[in-house]
């Protein structure tokens, strides 16, 4: 029988690296918040899919706001944020029931195709653990900041021998997609600082993972210049 399929979106970041006091999932891409057009892709790919939403407790009341003043009428289950972004995902694993697929986003990911989502969640019922991944098109350097003293801004220095090769490079994004028992075992370790992503925390309790081809264009909004990229793309899809 086929997993029921639910959506984990992460929104509770305070992300402040794009100036202002709105984190970044709020702001407006062409009209829509980024969070609903994250949301937006997984009701396009699945409609039957169960949505919930990670929210820093401030941001419950702004967020419901917004989806009734701007009609977005999407059923959510809210969880409540922590203090990383682990503990967000290990607070929302709470309302998911064993047996499911569950999908882990950044709500700042708004450009994922619905394309992708659905591919992903077929790959999923066939292995635990599925992580969309782009190979790497830049060469890497190891570098490390030095820091020259006398309050002077740090210098990146070659870190020697250091070398790595880009053939083994990949770069991960979200969704990543899970059987939600195994997603439930992993996040039951103790907090590692070197829990980046799902897939590390998941790695980490020894279980395999698949891997396929993500998207270019399914960026993490970070900084002002994402979101003037992220706006092209939309325009571009709008034809
Ligand atoms: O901080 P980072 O860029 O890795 O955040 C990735 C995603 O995780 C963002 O969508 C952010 O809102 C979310 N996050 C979260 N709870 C935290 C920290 C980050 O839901 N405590």
């Amino acid at each position: 029988m086929e997993r029921k399929k639910y959506v984990i979106v992460m929104a509770a970041g305070s992300g402040t690296r794009m100036g202002g006091d709105m984190p970044k999932q709020f702001l407006e891409l062409d009209g829509k918040a980024i969070l609903r057009r994250s949301i937006e892709v997984f009701l396009a790919a699945c409609p039957d899919v169960t949505v919930v939403t990670v929210l820093q407790e401030p941001f419950v009341g702004i967020w419901k706001n917004y989806c009734l003043t701007s009609g977005f009428h999407c059923p959510q289950v809210i969880a409540k944020g922590g203090i990383t972004r682990f503990h967000s995902v290990r607070n929302a694993l709470a309302k998911i029931p064993d047996g499911a697929v569950v999908a882990v986003h950044d709500g700042v990911r708004p450009l994922v195709t619905p394309e992708l989502v659905r591919r992903m969640f077929v790959e999923c019922e066939a292995v635990p653990a599925l992580v969309p991944v782009v190979p790497c098109v830049d060469t890497m350097k190891v570098l490390r900041k030095e820091n020259a003293g006398d309050g002077a801004a740090a210098s990146l220095c070659e870190v020697e021998g250091a070398r790595v090769d880009r053939e083994l490079l990949y770069a991960a994004q979200t969704p990543q997609m899970f059987h939600s028992e195994v997603l439930r075992e992993a996040y039951s370790q103790a907090y590692d600082m070197a829990f980046t992503d799902d897939a590390s925390v998941v790695s980490a309790h020894g279980k395999k993972l698949s891997f396929t081809i993500g998207e270019r264009f399914n960026i993490k909004i970070t900084s002002p210049d994402d979101l003037v990229l992220a706006e092209a793309v939309v325009r571009m899809r709008k034809g």
